[in-house]
Protein backbone atom coordinates (compact mmCIF):
# COMPACT_ATOMS: atom_id res chain seq x y z
CA UNK A 1 0.00 0.00 0.00
CA UNK A 2 0.83 3.73 -0.45
CA UNK A 3 1.39 5.41 2.73
CA UNK A 4 -2.25 6.96 1.96
CA UNK A 5 -3.35 3.40 1.77
CA UNK A 6 -4.40 2.81 -1.75
CA UNK A 7 -3.38 -0.71 -2.80
CA UNK A 8 -0.46 -1.19 -5.24
CA UNK A 9 -0.23 -4.48 -7.08
CA UNK A 10 3.21 -5.83 -8.65
CA UNK A 11 3.36 -8.41 -11.03
CA UNK A 12 6.13 -11.12 -11.68
CA UNK A 13 7.11 -12.41 -15.57
CA UNK A 14 9.43 -15.07 -15.84
CA UNK A 15 10.14 -16.96 -19.34
CA UNK A 16 11.73 -20.48 -20.06
CA UNK A 17 15.50 -18.72 -20.25
CA UNK A 18 15.40 -17.79 -16.19
CA UNK A 19 14.76 -13.74 -16.71
CA UNK A 20 12.53 -12.45 -14.41
CA UNK A 21 10.75 -8.94 -14.31
CA UNK A 22 8.63 -7.33 -11.74
CA UNK A 23 6.22 -4.64 -12.42
CA UNK A 24 3.79 -3.00 -10.04
CA UNK A 25 1.11 -0.30 -10.54
CA UNK A 26 2.81 2.94 -8.89
CA UNK A 27 4.32 4.81 -11.28
CA UNK A 28 4.17 1.57 -13.86
CA UNK A 29 7.33 1.11 -11.94
CA UNK A 30 9.64 -1.62 -13.45
CA UNK A 31 10.94 -2.74 -9.65
CA UNK A 32 13.16 -6.32 -10.51
CA UNK A 33 15.04 -7.32 -13.98
CA UNK A 34 16.91 -10.76 -13.19
CA UNK A 35 18.89 -11.31 -16.26
CA UNK A 36 21.66 -14.29 -16.50
CA UNK A 37 25.20 -13.86 -17.33
CA UNK A 38 27.61 -16.03 -19.58
CA UNK A 39 27.28 -19.39 -17.15
CA UNK A 40 23.13 -18.54 -16.10
CA UNK A 41 23.90 -16.89 -12.70
CA UNK A 42 21.21 -14.52 -12.10
CA UNK A 43 21.52 -10.73 -10.87
CA UNK A 44 18.96 -7.54 -10.51
CA UNK A 45 20.42 -5.51 -13.21
CA UNK A 46 18.09 -2.19 -12.27
CA UNK A 47 18.49 0.08 -9.12
CA UNK A 48 14.98 0.13 -6.77
CA UNK A 49 13.73 -0.62 -3.18
CA UNK A 50 12.37 -3.17 -1.44
CA UNK A 51 9.24 -1.28 0.03
CA UNK A 52 7.02 1.36 -2.18
CA UNK A 53 7.09 4.53 -0.18
CA UNK A 54 10.47 5.48 -1.16
CA UNK A 55 9.50 5.53 -5.03
CA UNK A 56 7.15 8.34 -3.18
CA UNK A 57 9.56 10.08 -1.69
CA UNK A 58 13.06 9.57 -2.10
CA UNK A 59 13.15 7.80 -5.92
CA UNK A 60 14.95 9.75 -8.77
CA UNK A 61 12.83 7.76 -10.71
CA UNK A 62 14.12 4.67 -10.22
CA UNK A 63 12.65 2.08 -13.53
CA UNK A 64 9.58 4.59 -13.51
CA UNK A 65 6.71 5.84 -16.46
CA UNK A 66 7.90 9.36 -16.45
CA UNK A 67 5.28 12.16 -17.61
CA UNK A 68 3.58 13.98 -19.04
CA UNK A 69 6.96 15.84 -20.22
CA UNK A 70 9.84 12.87 -19.61
CA UNK A 71 12.97 15.47 -19.19
CA UNK A 72 13.26 19.14 -18.84
CA UNK A 73 10.65 22.39 -20.02
CA UNK A 74 12.39 25.73 -19.71
CA UNK A 75 10.74 27.69 -17.30
CA UNK A 76 7.63 25.05 -17.05
CA UNK A 77 6.32 27.69 -20.32
CA UNK A 78 4.77 26.92 -23.93
CA UNK A 79 2.25 27.59 -25.95
CA UNK A 80 0.37 25.96 -28.56
CA UNK A 81 -1.43 27.98 -31.11
CA UNK A 82 -1.58 31.28 -28.87
CA UNK A 83 -2.25 29.55 -25.28
CA UNK A 84 0.32 30.08 -23.42
CA UNK A 85 0.12 27.13 -20.41
CA UNK A 86 2.40 27.25 -17.24
CA UNK A 87 3.72 24.08 -15.67
CA UNK A 88 5.07 23.26 -11.83
CA UNK A 89 8.44 23.75 -12.11
CA UNK A 90 10.43 21.16 -9.96
CA UNK A 91 14.04 21.76 -11.04
CA UNK A 92 15.62 25.28 -10.73
CA UNK A 93 13.67 27.53 -12.88
CA UNK A 94 12.71 24.41 -15.25
CA UNK A 95 9.97 21.38 -15.58
CA UNK A 96 11.27 18.33 -15.10
CA UNK A 97 9.71 14.61 -15.45
CA UNK A 98 5.92 15.98 -15.02
CA UNK A 99 6.33 18.04 -12.42
CA UNK A 100 6.11 17.23 -8.32
CA UNK A 101 3.72 14.61 -9.03
CA UNK A 102 4.36 12.81 -11.85
CA UNK A 103 3.23 9.35 -13.21
CA UNK A 104 5.83 7.87 -11.65
CA UNK A 105 4.07 8.82 -8.14
CA UNK A 106 0.15 7.51 -9.22
CA UNK A 107 -1.34 4.35 -8.87
CA UNK A 108 -2.37 3.02 -12.66
CA UNK A 109 -4.73 0.76 -13.42
CA UNK A 110 -3.56 -2.92 -14.13
CA UNK A 111 -4.64 -5.77 -16.26
CA UNK A 112 -3.06 -8.89 -17.62
CA UNK A 113 -3.49 -9.39 -21.11
CA UNK A 114 -2.77 -11.84 -23.99
CA UNK A 115 0.12 -11.48 -26.47
CA UNK A 116 1.65 -13.30 -28.75
CA UNK A 117 5.66 -14.48 -27.82
CA UNK A 118 5.40 -13.37 -23.92
CA UNK A 119 3.57 -12.17 -21.04
CA UNK A 120 2.27 -8.70 -20.52
CA UNK A 121 0.31 -6.20 -18.46
CA UNK A 122 -1.45 -3.30 -19.64
CA UNK A 123 -0.95 -0.63 -17.19
CA UNK A 124 -3.34 2.94 -17.71
CA UNK A 125 -3.66 6.18 -16.71
CA UNK A 126 -5.89 9.17 -16.97
CA UNK A 127 -4.20 12.35 -16.68
CA UNK A 128 -6.92 15.48 -15.93
CA UNK A 129 -7.04 18.54 -18.05
CA UNK A 130 -4.80 21.34 -16.36
CA UNK A 131 -2.74 18.20 -14.42
CA UNK A 132 0.35 19.57 -13.39
CA UNK A 133 -0.23 22.67 -15.64
CA UNK A 134 -0.64 20.76 -18.63
CA UNK A 135 -3.90 20.95 -21.38
CA UNK A 136 -6.10 18.48 -21.95
CA UNK A 137 -7.18 15.21 -20.35
CA UNK A 138 -5.01 12.25 -21.11
CA UNK A 139 -5.63 9.11 -21.57
CA UNK A 140 -2.60 6.92 -21.59
CA UNK A 141 -1.95 2.85 -22.07
CA UNK A 142 1.67 1.15 -21.21
CA UNK A 143 1.87 -2.28 -21.66
CA UNK A 144 5.00 -3.67 -20.27
CA UNK A 145 5.75 -7.41 -21.46
CA UNK A 146 8.39 -9.84 -21.13
CA UNK A 147 9.05 -11.95 -24.04
CA UNK A 148 10.50 -15.35 -24.98
CA UNK A 149 13.39 -13.73 -26.58
CA UNK A 150 14.73 -11.57 -23.48
CA UNK A 151 13.13 -8.37 -23.88
CA UNK A 152 11.99 -5.90 -21.78
CA UNK A 153 9.44 -3.85 -24.14
CA UNK A 154 6.58 -1.38 -23.49
CA UNK A 155 4.47 -0.13 -25.77
CA UNK A 156 2.95 3.46 -25.34
CA UNK A 157 -0.04 5.12 -26.58
CA UNK A 158 -2.36 7.85 -25.67
CA UNK A 159 -5.18 10.26 -26.76
CA UNK A 160 -6.32 13.48 -25.84
CA UNK A 161 -9.32 15.80 -25.52
CA UNK A 162 -7.14 18.75 -25.97
CA UNK A 163 -4.32 20.08 -28.00
CA UNK A 164 -1.00 18.92 -25.58
CA UNK A 165 2.02 17.61 -25.54
CA UNK A 166 4.10 14.73 -23.99
CA UNK A 167 7.04 12.62 -23.68
CA UNK A 168 6.74 9.38 -21.91
CA UNK A 169 9.94 7.14 -21.11
CA UNK A 170 11.12 4.87 -18.95
CA UNK A 171 13.58 5.90 -16.56
CA UNK A 172 15.45 2.49 -15.28
CA UNK A 173 19.07 2.81 -14.03
CA UNK A 174 20.85 -0.41 -15.15
CA UNK A 175 23.52 -1.40 -13.89
CA UNK A 176 24.71 -5.06 -15.94
CA UNK A 177 26.98 -6.43 -13.08
CA UNK A 178 24.48 -5.95 -10.59
CA UNK A 179 26.27 -3.32 -8.08
CA UNK A 180 29.17 -1.00 -8.40
CA UNK A 181 29.87 1.77 -10.56
CA UNK A 182 28.92 1.17 -14.59
CA UNK A 183 32.47 2.79 -16.03
CA UNK A 184 33.70 0.27 -17.25
CA UNK A 185 30.24 -0.76 -18.98
CA UNK A 186 30.76 -0.74 -22.62
CA UNK A 187 28.07 2.15 -24.60
CA UNK A 188 26.91 2.03 -28.33
CA UNK A 189 25.05 4.97 -29.07
CA UNK A 190 23.64 5.08 -32.73
CA UNK A 191 23.85 8.66 -32.56
CA UNK A 192 25.73 11.63 -34.49
CA UNK A 193 24.95 14.89 -32.42
CA UNK A 194 23.74 15.64 -29.31
CA UNK A 195 21.09 18.52 -28.28
CA UNK A 196 23.57 20.63 -26.30
CA UNK A 197 22.35 22.07 -23.24
CA UNK A 198 22.73 25.17 -21.31
CA UNK A 199 24.34 25.35 -17.28
CA UNK A 200 20.50 24.15 -16.67
CA UNK A 201 20.16 21.63 -18.94
CA UNK A 202 18.39 22.76 -21.74
CA UNK A 203 18.88 22.26 -24.98
CA UNK A 204 20.50 25.37 -26.55
CA UNK A 205 19.14 24.65 -29.92
CA UNK A 206 22.03 23.59 -31.18
CA UNK A 207 22.76 19.83 -32.74
CA UNK A 208 26.29 19.35 -31.70
CA UNK A 209 28.03 16.86 -34.15
CA UNK A 210 29.77 13.69 -31.26
CA UNK A 211 33.09 13.70 -33.95
CA UNK A 212 36.10 14.06 -31.77
CA UNK A 213 34.44 14.68 -28.38
CA UNK A 214 33.50 12.50 -25.32
CA UNK A 215 30.04 12.08 -27.25
CA UNK A 216 31.17 9.89 -29.62
CA UNK A 217 30.04 6.72 -28.39
CA UNK A 218 29.41 5.56 -32.74
CA UNK A 219 31.77 2.86 -31.74
CA UNK A 220 31.74 1.04 -28.52
CA UNK A 221 33.45 3.16 -25.52
CA UNK A 222 34.00 2.25 -21.63
CA UNK A 223 30.94 5.02 -20.11
CA UNK A 224 34.18 6.00 -17.52
CA UNK A 225 36.70 6.73 -19.97
CA UNK A 226 35.87 10.26 -20.78
CA UNK A 227 33.38 10.82 -18.65
CA UNK A 228 35.92 13.53 -16.32
CA UNK A 229 36.42 15.49 -19.14
CA UNK A 230 36.95 19.42 -19.37
CA UNK A 231 34.44 18.99 -22.53
CA UNK A 232 32.05 22.35 -21.69
CA UNK A 233 28.54 19.70 -22.34
CA UNK A 234 30.28 17.24 -19.59
CA UNK A 235 30.28 19.97 -17.51
CA UNK A 236 26.86 20.85 -17.80
CA UNK A 237 25.53 18.08 -17.16
CA UNK A 238 27.95 17.04 -14.12
CA UNK A 239 28.74 13.99 -16.54
CA UNK A 240 26.00 12.51 -19.51
CA UNK A 241 23.17 13.67 -18.96
CA UNK A 242 21.98 14.82 -22.68
CA UNK A 243 19.59 14.02 -25.45
CA UNK A 244 21.26 11.71 -28.28
CA UNK A 245 19.93 12.25 -31.47
CA UNK A 246 19.35 8.83 -33.03
CA UNK A 247 20.90 8.54 -35.95
CA UNK A 248 17.76 7.79 -38.90
CA UNK A 249 15.71 10.02 -41.40
CA UNK A 250 13.83 12.80 -40.66
CA UNK A 251 10.26 11.30 -39.19
CA UNK A 252 11.58 8.02 -39.77
CA UNK A 253 9.56 5.64 -36.53
CA UNK A 254 10.87 2.19 -37.55
CA UNK A 255 11.88 0.48 -34.49
CA UNK A 256 15.96 0.72 -34.55
CA UNK A 257 18.79 0.89 -32.38
CA UNK A 258 19.47 3.43 -30.24
CA UNK A 259 22.28 1.90 -28.02
CA UNK A 260 24.04 -1.55 -27.26
CA UNK A 261 25.75 -2.13 -23.76
CA UNK A 262 27.95 -4.82 -22.64
CA UNK A 263 29.73 -4.95 -19.00
CA UNK A 264 33.02 -7.18 -19.78
CA UNK A 265 33.37 -7.94 -15.92
CA UNK A 266 29.52 -10.31 -16.18
CA UNK A 267 29.61 -10.37 -20.24
CA UNK A 268 25.86 -9.39 -19.73
CA UNK A 269 24.68 -7.13 -22.70
CA UNK A 270 21.82 -5.03 -23.56
CA UNK A 271 20.31 -3.83 -26.19
CA UNK A 272 17.82 -0.59 -26.50
CA UNK A 273 15.95 -0.26 -29.67
CA UNK A 274 13.13 2.42 -30.06
CA UNK A 275 10.92 4.62 -32.36
CA UNK A 276 11.90 7.62 -31.12
CA UNK A 277 14.07 10.11 -32.58
CA UNK A 278 16.01 10.32 -29.27
CA UNK A 279 17.70 8.79 -26.35
CA UNK A 280 18.66 10.42 -22.83
CA UNK A 281 22.32 8.94 -21.48
CA UNK A 282 22.03 9.69 -17.96
CA UNK A 283 24.71 8.59 -15.29
CA UNK A 284 23.73 8.23 -12.39
CA UNK A 285 25.70 11.61 -12.08
CA UNK A 286 23.35 12.75 -8.81
CA UNK A 287 23.56 9.69 -6.75
CA UNK A 288 25.57 10.18 -4.05
CA UNK A 289 25.09 7.30 -1.55
CA UNK A 290 22.54 8.97 0.03
CA UNK A 291 20.12 6.30 -0.80
CA UNK A 292 19.99 2.86 0.07
CA UNK A 293 18.35 0.68 -2.08
CA UNK A 294 17.59 -3.31 -2.35
CA UNK A 295 18.58 -5.25 -0.19
CA UNK A 296 20.60 -2.45 1.60
CA UNK A 297 22.53 -1.68 -0.98
CA UNK A 298 24.04 1.92 -1.21
CA UNK A 299 23.67 3.81 -4.30
CA UNK A 300 26.92 5.20 -5.25
CA UNK A 301 27.94 7.97 -7.85
CA UNK A 302 27.39 6.70 -11.26
CA UNK A 303 26.26 2.88 -10.02
CA UNK A 304 23.46 3.02 -12.75
CA UNK A 305 22.95 4.25 -16.31
CA UNK A 306 19.31 5.29 -17.80
CA UNK A 307 19.12 5.04 -21.46
CA UNK A 308 15.44 6.78 -22.06
CA UNK A 309 13.83 7.00 -25.46
CA UNK A 310 11.95 10.28 -25.83
CA UNK A 311 11.74 12.94 -27.80
CA UNK A 312 14.10 15.42 -27.51
CA UNK A 313 14.01 17.77 -24.12
CA UNK A 314 11.71 21.26 -24.32
CA UNK A 315 10.68 20.39 -27.77
CA UNK A 316 7.52 22.90 -27.26
CA UNK A 317 9.51 26.03 -27.38
CA UNK A 318 12.04 24.40 -29.96
CA UNK A 319 9.88 24.52 -33.63
CA UNK A 320 13.02 23.10 -35.16
CA UNK A 321 12.94 19.85 -33.48
CA UNK A 322 10.47 16.87 -34.19
CA UNK A 323 7.21 18.00 -32.39
CA UNK A 324 5.52 16.94 -28.84
CA UNK A 325 2.19 17.60 -29.88
CA UNK A 326 -0.99 15.55 -29.54
CA UNK A 327 -4.03 16.85 -30.96
CA UNK A 328 -7.33 15.42 -30.39
CA UNK A 329 -8.08 12.30 -33.06
CA UNK A 330 -4.20 11.29 -33.01
CA UNK A 331 -2.67 8.30 -31.18
CA UNK A 332 0.86 9.02 -29.53
CA UNK A 333 2.34 6.09 -30.06
CA UNK A 334 6.20 4.86 -28.83
CA UNK A 335 7.89 1.31 -28.34
CA UNK A 336 11.32 0.51 -26.57
CA UNK A 337 12.77 -2.56 -26.04
CA UNK A 338 15.79 -3.62 -23.83
CA UNK A 339 16.93 -6.64 -24.94
CA UNK A 340 19.34 -8.70 -22.16
CA UNK A 341 21.98 -10.91 -23.37
CA UNK A 342 25.30 -12.55 -22.98
CA UNK A 343 28.64 -11.97 -24.81
CA UNK A 344 30.16 -14.85 -23.16
C1 LIG B 1 16.99 12.59 -15.90
C2 LIG B 1 17.51 13.96 -15.93
C3 LIG B 1 18.58 14.06 -14.92
C4 LIG B 1 18.06 13.69 -13.55
C5 LIG B 1 17.54 12.33 -13.57
C6 LIG B 1 16.94 11.98 -12.24
O1 LIG B 1 17.83 11.70 -16.48
O2 LIG B 1 17.96 14.34 -17.19
O3 LIG B 1 19.09 15.35 -14.92
O4 LIG B 1 17.02 14.53 -13.22
O5 LIG B 1 16.59 12.22 -14.58
O6 LIG B 1 17.75 12.33 -11.18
Amino acid sequence: QTPAGEDIDVYTFNNANGVELRVMTLGATLTHFFAPDAKGKLADIVLGYDTPSPYLTNSPYCGATVGRYGNRIANGRFSIDSNEYTLVTNNGQNHLHGGTVGYDKRVWDAEIIDVEGGSAVAFSLVSADGDEGYPGTLTIKAVHMLTDENEFRIDYSATTDKATVLNLTHHSYFNLSGAGDILKHMMMINAKTITAIDATSIPTGELMPVVDTPFDFTTPQAIGKRINGEHPQLKAGAGYDHNFVIDRPEGDTSLIVAAQVSDPSSGRTLEVRTTEPGVQLYTGNFLDGSITGKGGTVYNHRNGFCLETQHYPDSPNHPSFPSAQLKPGETYTHTVIYRTGTDG
